[in-house]
């Protein structure tokens, strides 16, 4: 608890552009509970150096980011947004927590197998270790709950255990968090191969529709979506992969169930309801696009933002850290 609520943690990388995926899959969850939590939503540019980033576009990206969370409708008066590599707590308590972890439990990770078979030339320790400095993420701020699409469940189960693993030896440290994973959006696919998540890093821009992206640009990525060679628009993930994600993001846009969408479609024919699904993901975006142009001509109000919020994650992070550095035994800081 922070004051009279629960908190709410979760964070996303700035490694290229924000996609529809991570705006669905959690953006547009963390909107929604804003209000009943106490929020923090972080930029974890740590996170991101795991694999090779292009220093001047890694900082533009850390610095779009930002501006993408508030466009998109997070309060940064309400919630603390900031960035991970501002509040050195988060690496000090991810190297006490390695010592808290099994290397067998990092190698069963997923997403380091993914990620070590596509950067096969630089599978280095932080790309290993990426989940503790996670857990350390959440952990650092007695975290109640974190809302992340579906990829990220193996990591918070495992947060869970190390947790659990440190309260069982030094008693109660850490709240364990509960994950929150959306009924719609929590797994967007590609749009060229529906069979495999839509992903920032994703050579073929076809499959990916950015935050940023034209208006023209979605509406043409969305007319040539794959589908299948039926013409009926029903929800099957198994069967019929392509038309089932169009009408996740249709019904994660609208707010409509699928039912809804499909009784909706029944009968229009591919053509024009991958139209509507574009039309549809277009209405939702340009607002953000547009307050988004505003907040980059207003950089004396992003860094007191900046400023404001570091300062508020890092007084929680450094009481959470304090009690860690008194149960593991390290002799008390002269002050
Ligand atoms: P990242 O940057 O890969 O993704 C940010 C969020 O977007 C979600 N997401 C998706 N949801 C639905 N469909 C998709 N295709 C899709 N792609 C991405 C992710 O699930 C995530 O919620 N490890 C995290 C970042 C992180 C974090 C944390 C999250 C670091 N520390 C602590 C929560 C709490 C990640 O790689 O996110």
């Amino acid at each position: 608890m922070i004051g009279d609520k629960k908190v709410i943690f979760s964070g996303m990388q700035p490694s290229g552009f924000m996609t529809l995926g991570n705006y669905l899959g959690a953006l547009n969850n963390w909107k929604k509970l804003q209000y009943d939590y106490n929020c923090l939503y972080c930029i974890v540019d740590m996170h991101a150096i795991t694999v090779r980033q292009d220093p001047a576009k890694f900082r533009k990206a850390g610095r779009d980011i930002l501006m993408q969370y508030i466009a998109s409708g997070l309060d940064p008066e309400k919630n603390i947004i900031y960035y991970q590599s501002h509040v050195p707590q988060h690496a000090e308590l991810s190297w006490i927590l390695n010592c808290f972890t099994y290397m067998g439990e990092l190698s069963r990770m997923t997403q380091f197998k993914e990620k070590s078979q596509k950067h096969s030339d630089n599978i280095n320790a932080g790309l290993f270790d990426y989940p503790v400095l996670m857990a350390a993420d959440i952990l650092l701020y007695q975290t109640d709950l974190v809302p992340v699409g579906e990829d990220q469940r193996q990591h918070l189960e495992l947060t869970r255990d190390i947790a659990e693993r440190f309260n069982s030896l030094y008693g109660d440290v850490f709240t364990i968090p509960e994950g929150y994973i959306g009924k719609v959006g929590a797994r967007i696919m590609a749009l060229q191969d529906p069979t495999k998540k839509m992903s920032k890093s994703d050579e073929n821009k076809n499959n990916t529709i950015a935050l940023m992206d034209d208006p023209k640009v979605i509406m043409n990525k969305f007319k040539k979506a794959i589908t299948d060679s039926e013409n009926e628009v029903h929800y099957d993930p198994e069967n019929k992969p392509g038309v089932s994600n169009l009408l996740g993001i249709y019904s994660a846009v609208t707010g409509k169930t699928i039912e809804e969408c499909e009784k909706e479609f029944a009968n229009c024919g591919y053509g024009n309801f991958k139209t509507s699904v574009g039309e549809a993901v277009v209405a939702n975006l340009e607002p953000i696009q547009k307050k988004f142009a505003d907040l980059q001509n207003n950089k004396d109000y992003i860094e007191s933002i900046i400023k404001k919020n570091t300062e508020r994650a890092s007084a929680i992070a450094t009481k959470t850290l304090s009690k860690v550095r008194k149960k593991v035994g390290f002799v008390e800081k002269i002050r």
